[in-house]
């Protein structure tokens, strides 16, 4: 059977909004994660305290925390990628961070200029600093099924970087799918083997939608006892060190599929296709949800 209820992660302001050309304004940002939150989501990952100089569009995340400290009860989520950002994030009033490995050598090195070693080693110190502050750490496996420059990972290396994660005290592992070319032919034996080594519940999955397999990814993933999906509002999204990758599933199409299978979110899908237009709108783009697409037309 599946899960009766799914945790959706929304990381639209995060992984939707560090690939955008044009930079949003600050105050559009923190418009965008009050609606979030609003809608029901229990997760809206904010932003990222990471090196203005590789990711821009998210230069202004001191800004962002500052401005959405009064929503006390919502868990608003930014990624550090050594100590350095995870004691701006504090500072800035982050109550739950998330670190970044990847199951590739040569996408780890793209993404945070350090091999996967020298990554676990900074996200050791993260996660201890972390620890004594009290501060939840959830960690990312990024290329969990295939990495732009070395094609297809093995399961085998996924389950390493997430037992390493696991064990150093993240409370949850997100299996992403950052240049989406899984299919559930290859998300099946990933998942089998990351299931050995850390529990199903302590898993999430992270599917990018570039080849439009993010939905029968997630469902045979709910099949495998995972209950937590993390996706963006509008499909926003992308990595701008995977050349090529489109944005995340679109969180509304995760709540369309879900309402079907009468599994429960807490999601309120009106607010969230309002919420969806809204972004769409200032980005002057269209929205990467079919289901908003269709109920718009409807
Ligand atoms: P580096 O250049 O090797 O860092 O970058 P460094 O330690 O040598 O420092 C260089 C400069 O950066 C210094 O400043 C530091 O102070 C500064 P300078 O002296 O030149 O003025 N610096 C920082 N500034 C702000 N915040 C920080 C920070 N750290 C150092 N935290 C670094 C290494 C990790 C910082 C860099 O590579 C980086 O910021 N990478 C982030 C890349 C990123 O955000 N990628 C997207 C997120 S991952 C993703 O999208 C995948 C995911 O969605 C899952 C999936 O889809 O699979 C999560
Ligand atoms: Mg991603």
């Amino acid at each position: 059977g599946i899960p009766k209820f799914v945790k959706i992660v929304e990381v639209g302001p995060r992984d939707g909004l560090q690939n955008e050309k044009n930079t949003v304004p600050t105050a559009i940002k923190v418009e965008l994660i009050r609606r979030l939150v609003s809608c029901g989501l229990p997760v809206v990952e904010a932003t990222s305290f990471v090196s203005p100089k590789w990711v821009p569009q998210l230069a202004d995340a001191k800004d962002v925390m500052e401005a959405v400290r009064d929503l006390e009860d919502a868990r608003l989520p930014v990624l550090t990628p050594n100590m350095k950002g995870f004691q701006a994030a504090v500072a800035a009033g982050a109550k739950e961070v998330a670190v970044f490995a990847s199951a590739s050598e040569s996408f780890s090195k793209s993404n945070i200029n350090c091999s996967i070693e020298e990554s676990l080693a900074r996200y050791r110190a993260v996660t201890q600093a972390a620890k004594a502050l009290s501060i939840p750490v959830r960690g990312y496996v990024s290329c969990a099924i295939g990495c732009p420059v070395e094609g297809s990972i093995p399961p085998s290396k996924v389950a390493y970087v997430a037992r390493e994660l696991h064990d150093m005290g993240c409370f949850e592992i997100s299996l992403g799918d950052t240049i989406g070319v899984g299919t559930p032919g290859n998300v099946v034996p990933m998942l089998e083997a990351v299931m050995a080594v850390v529990p199903a519940d302590k898993l999430a999955v992270h599917f990018h939608d570039t080849y439009g397999q993010s939905l029968p990814n997630i469902l045979i993933s709910l099949q495998m006892g995972i209950s937590t999906v993390d996706s963006s509002v509008a499909g926003l999204g992308g990595c701008p060190y995977a050349k090529g990758a489109t944005g995340n599933v679109a969180t509304e199409d995760v709540v369309y599929m879900l309402n079907g299978l009468g599994v429960k979110t807490n999601v309120d899908l009106t607010k969230l296709m309002v919420t969806g237009e809204f972004i769409s709108k200032h980005l002057s783009r269209a929205s990467g949800s079919k289901t908003a697409v269709a109920l718009c037309r409807a």
